[in-house]
């Protein structure tokens, strides 16, 4: 039996097919490859020594979907397949509620019809607006959530809750991701980013290579220790790693369960260049600039119940983070296009 890994081309889901393979788990893969690249294929087969199982599809082409169902033995879903950029989302909406709803949706519609009914999803921590409250536990109130991308997961969440309440054979589990960076330590595989980065890592890691002049810090005056926003940093192998623990879970009981994956440290964005620059030995010229709008000052995970659920704990710290995402910058400049 084998786990249908939707949007496994992907920066998350590619780490974590690795986990999935090294763990002993079969793996089929599922991308449309709108946002990643098929050789990232042969990259999860040079560090595994294992060819993953591909089919380029889309999770809104029902009758594709039907196909794989039909070919492999499925037995749950990692469902990772979306659009995620935020700015893209506000400007186009429509695409962001077709392509994330629609499609999952319509994923549901064909697991339902091959009786495959649990699914781990990936939610955000963006679901928790300004969060009410830090360390964010499960229990913080889902706040109002700012863009329509962040819609999407806040929605999602709730359609596949009520799946689960109306049929009570559905499983699925809610992880609330914090915020991903790194790469695979073999420096082979990593973040794609199209154009300029929104993000910060990808930011400061084009900024290292030369391929950007400076760093805008988005605000000195937020109320942190530095006036510079504060977010929970996750090695996105450690990411990879908590998906395995959820799927290990998944037959343990019926309904819906949410993790928050997070380390439960915050950093400010110059703690970040500072880690950076102290694990690379790079320097990281940067300027403050205006706040970002939609952004909050702080948010940082308690990943407590992770832990005592799924035995998952973050074993990868600032220093490593920077450095993976140094050395995958480093080696592939064009990312997966060198
Ligand atoms: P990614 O863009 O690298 O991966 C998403 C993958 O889904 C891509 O390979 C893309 O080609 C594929 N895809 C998109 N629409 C599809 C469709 N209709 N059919 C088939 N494939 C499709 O993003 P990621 O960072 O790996 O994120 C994975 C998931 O985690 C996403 O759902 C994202 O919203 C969520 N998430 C990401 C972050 C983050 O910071 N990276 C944080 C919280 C949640
Ligand atoms: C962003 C998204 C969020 C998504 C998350 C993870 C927004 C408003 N939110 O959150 O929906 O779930 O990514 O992918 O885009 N920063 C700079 N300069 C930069 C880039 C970022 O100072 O060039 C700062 C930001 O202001 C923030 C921190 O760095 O304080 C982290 O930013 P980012 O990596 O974009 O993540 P989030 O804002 O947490």
């Amino acid at each position: 039996m084998a786990i249908l890994v939707t949007g496994g081309t992907g920066f998350i889901g590619s780490h974590t097919v690795v986990e999935l393979i090294n763990a002993g788990y079969e793996t089929v893969i599922l991308d449309n490859l709108s946002n990643s690249n098929p050789k990232s294929l042969e990259r999860v087969e040079e560090i595994t020594g294992k060819k993953p199982v591909f089919y380029k599809a889309d999770i809104r082409d029902e009758e594709a979907l039907r196909e794989i169902f039909k070919k492999e033995s499925i037995d749950s879903v990692i469902h990772f397949a979306g659009l995620k950029a935020v700015g893209e989302s506000v400007e186009k909406p429509w695409m962001y509620y077709e392509n994330n709803i629609s499609g999952t949706l319509t994923l549901i519609k064909v697991m339902n019809e091959f009786n495959v009914k649990k699914m781990v999803f990936s939610s955000s921590a963006t679901v928790y607006g300004a969060p009410a409250f830090v360390p964010i536990t499960e229990e913080c109130p889902v706040g109002k959530i700012e863009n329509p991308y962040g819609r999407t997961k806040g929605m999602l969440e709730q359609i596949l809750t009520d799946i689960a309440a109306a049929d009570p054979e559905w499983t699925v589990i809610l992880l609330r991701y914090f915020n991903p960076i790194g790469a695979h330590p073999s420096g082979k595989m990593g973040e794609n980013p199209n154009g300029i980065p929104n993000n910060l890592m990808p930011y400061i890691t084009q900024v290292a290579i030369g391929k950007r002049e400076e760093l805008g810090v988005f605000g000195n005056d937020y109320d942190t220790h530095d006036g510079t926003g504060v977010r929970d940093y996750i090695h996105v192998v450690d990411l990879g790693i908590g998906h395995v623990k959820a799927i290990a879970r998944i037959n343990d009981f019926k309904g819906v369960k949410i993790y928050n994956l997070g380390t439960g440290t915050g950093y400010s964005v110059l703690d970040i260049v500072k880690n950076f620059e102290k694990a690379n030995n790079i320097k990281i010229p940067y300027s403050i600039k205006a706040r970002r709008p939609g952004d909050i000052a702080e948010c940082y995970a308690s990943s407590q119940k992770a832990f005592d659920e799924l035995g998952w704990k973050a074993e990868r710290g600032i220093e490593e983070m920077c450095r993976d995402a140094w050395n995958w910058q480093k080696n592939n400049p064009n990312g997966y296009d060198d």
